[in-house]
């Protein structure tokens, strides 16, 4: 009795861990705004917003719903495509704008981590320009289309939103063969082995890469593995130190697995 008690706790604890490892929730945020609820709509349709939530560190260039019309009109593949170019996977809010050294700075987007850039499309190019910030994709001879027009909301340095006048759209990320297949969408597949041991090394080697540059494939990956390895041990010794038989144990144990293998699984099938 006690010891199913003690395992959903433990569970429930679990599953609380895991749900609050994600940093934000996109949807959450821009639905406070009403000037970007087409812009938000589109990130739910296309599922960026589900793929921004496993990232720790994002900037978004937001448009609201006067600017957005010519992409809501696109297939939503494509409007994916270039939404995840709107997606910074660095930490920019005003303050770090306005005192950026260099007159331009190339930053790496979502677009870049989905693997179908082409040239410099997954890269955006940010200008200090006379009328002030401006944003353009990083394709040699690309514009700088979209101006800051103001911060929208920053919780440092994990997500800045900022509201930007135009889409940024690089030169033939229309044209481009559909993305690869979900199978070769890495994030979510280490979850249903992270019991195995071999993952450890992972995330190891993802140090040396400068934050800019490098997907962050490798932590995020990492995340589900590090809670989920060591559910099995301190609840098979905790709770049975002093009170039970051997029998009773052994029975209460598999009761116990169980109950943990359920919770587990529907923690997993939540998240
Ligand atoms: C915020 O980002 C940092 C890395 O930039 C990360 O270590 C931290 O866990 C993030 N915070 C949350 C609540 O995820
Ligand atoms: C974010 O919040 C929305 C609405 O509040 C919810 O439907 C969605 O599942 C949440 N997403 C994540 C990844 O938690
Ligand atoms: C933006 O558009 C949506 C639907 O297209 C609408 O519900 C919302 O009220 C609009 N917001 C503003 C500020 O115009
Ligand atoms: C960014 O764009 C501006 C204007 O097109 C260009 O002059 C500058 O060289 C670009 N910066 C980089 C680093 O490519």
């Amino acid at each position: 009795m006690d010891f199913k008690v003690s395992s959903l706790l433990f569970i429930a604890i679990l599953c609380l861990i895991s749900s609050t490892s994600t940093a934000f929730n996109i949807t959450k945020i821009l639905a406070q705004y009403p000037e970007f609820v087409s812009f938000n709509d589109l990130l739910t349709q296309s599922g960026l917003a589900k793929e921004m939530s496993s990232r720790e560190t994002i900037t978004v260039l937001a448009l609201d719903n006067s600017s957005i019309g010519g992409l809501s009109g696109r297939p939503l593949d494509i409007a994916k495509r270039i939404l995840s170019a709107h997606v910074i996977l660095d930490y920019y809010d005003q303050i770090k704008l306005s005192k950026l050294k260099k007159a331009s700075t190339i930053v790496t987007t979502l677009y870049q981590a989905s693997g179908a850039a082409d040239d410099r499309q997954g890269f955006l190019n940010i200008s200090r320009t006379a009328e002030g910030i401006k944003f353009g994709s990083a394709v040699k001879g690309a514009p700088l289309v979209a101006s800051l027009v103001k911060p929208v909301y920053a919780q440092p340095y994990n997500i800045s939103v900022l509201q930007v006048s135009e889409p940024i759209e690089a030169p033939g990320i229309e044209n481009m063969a559909p993305p690869p297949p979900p199978a070769a969408v890495p994030k979510k597949a280490p979850a249903p082995t992270a019991k195995s041991p071999s993952k450890a090394p992972a995330p190891s080697k993802v140090e040396p890469s400068t934050p800019t540059e490098s997907p962050t494939e490798g932590p995020v990956a990492a995340d589900g593995p590090v809670a989920d390895v060591p559910t099995a041990s301190p609840l098979a010794d905790a709770p049975m130190a002093d009170e039970t038989t051997a029998e009773a144990a052994s029975s209460q144990m598999h009761a116990g697995g169980a109950v943990v293998v359920i919770g587990l699984l529907a923690c997993m099938m939540g998240f």
